[in-house]
């Protein structure tokens, strides 16, 4: 629990030391009172029918200040993308005062306003279900081990909150799963990176990532019966973690902001506590190429 309630305000160095600390041992930081400010005049906006047919969210990259998957006039579009922007930028400022060790080693990714009840989305796919325990991992775009870091906000205007459940330590994980894998086909992984299949070469660090994250989600009896924990996020809160590391899904909940950050292991505090870092010990190789 972070208790900050203003964006600008500085904790002191212990307390910084500790919130480093819980984030890199796996646990979801979460700041109760930190409230996303949203005006009179984009709360009206807010609608599921916001965001394009066969699109998960709206996505803004603000790399380059570009809105994706929004529905609507360009006044519309305009009041999202400075909203979006306005959080990107929030989640920025407080990343780097909390984090500021990370600020070299850190590449943003997108922003997404997630206007879509996450307990009404179509479940197309068991891989694609996130209300089922998983840990975030990629088919198109491997990380090389590299973090994946999010920060969300619950902004819904009707006081609802934003259900997760968390499940058990990274390290039992992967203790499960990581023995009921199989190595890569020899060749595959460049058959994939060759032809598009993947954004760049698939590590053996994601390809078994990813089948944890499939295996996972798959095992009817493992969601059922592993250890796991409810977490409501009300309105007007925000957390953030690994989610490469602490296993999650979002059960319900409507109008979120999520900002990504990828971190490269060089950023870490405590590089002995990554997910990386884990499977290397366990498999006694590296895989991170
Ligand atoms: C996820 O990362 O699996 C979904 C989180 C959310 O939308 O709350
Ligand atoms: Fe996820």
């Amino acid at each position: 629990m972070v208790p900050l309630n203003d964006w600008k305000i500085k904790l002191n160095l212990s307390l910084l030391e500790d919130i480093v600390t819980s984030l890199e041992s796996g646990q979801v930081l979460f700041f109760p009172n930190l409230a996303f400010p949203i005006f009179p005049e984009e709360k009206v906006l807010f609608s599921p029918t916001l965001v394009k047919k066969n699109r998960k969210n709206i996505s803004y990259n603000s790399k380059v200040d570009q809105l994706k998957a929004c529905e609507g006039n360009s006044q519309t579009k305009a009041i999202i993308q400075s909203m979006m922007k306005r959080f990107s930028d929030h989640a920025d400022q407080l990343l780097l005062h909390l984090f500021p060790g990370y600020e070299l080693h850190l590449d943003k990714g997108l922003t997404s306003f997630r206007t879509v009840e996450a307990k009404d989305k179509p479940k197309t796919s068991l891989t694609k279900n996130d209300s089922l325990l998983h840990l975030d991992s990629f088919h198109s775009s491997p990380t090389g081990g590299r973090r994946i870091l999010r920060f969300f906000t619950n902004v819904n205007p009707f006081n609802k909150p934003r259900v997760w459940k968390v499940g058990e330590s990274y390290q039992s994980v992967l203790k499960r799963f990581l023995p009921t894998l199989n190595k890569p086909l020899p060749g595959s992984r460049l058959f994939m990176n060759r032809f598009g299949i993947t954004k760049s070469y698939r590590s053996l660090y994601d390809h078994f990532m990813l089948g944890i994250h499939n295996k996972m989600k798959a095992d009817d009896r493992y969601q059922r019966e592993v250890d796991q924990e409810t977490i409501e996020f009300p309105p007007n809160s925000c957390w953030m973690c690994f989610t490469d590391q602490v296993s999650h899904a979002a059960l319900s909940g409507q109008y979120a902001f999520e900002q990504s950050y990828f971190l490269s292991l060089e950023g870490l505090i405590f590089p002995e506590k990554s997910p990386l870092h884990y499977m290397e010990s366990i498999l006694k190789k590296r895989v991170r190429n």
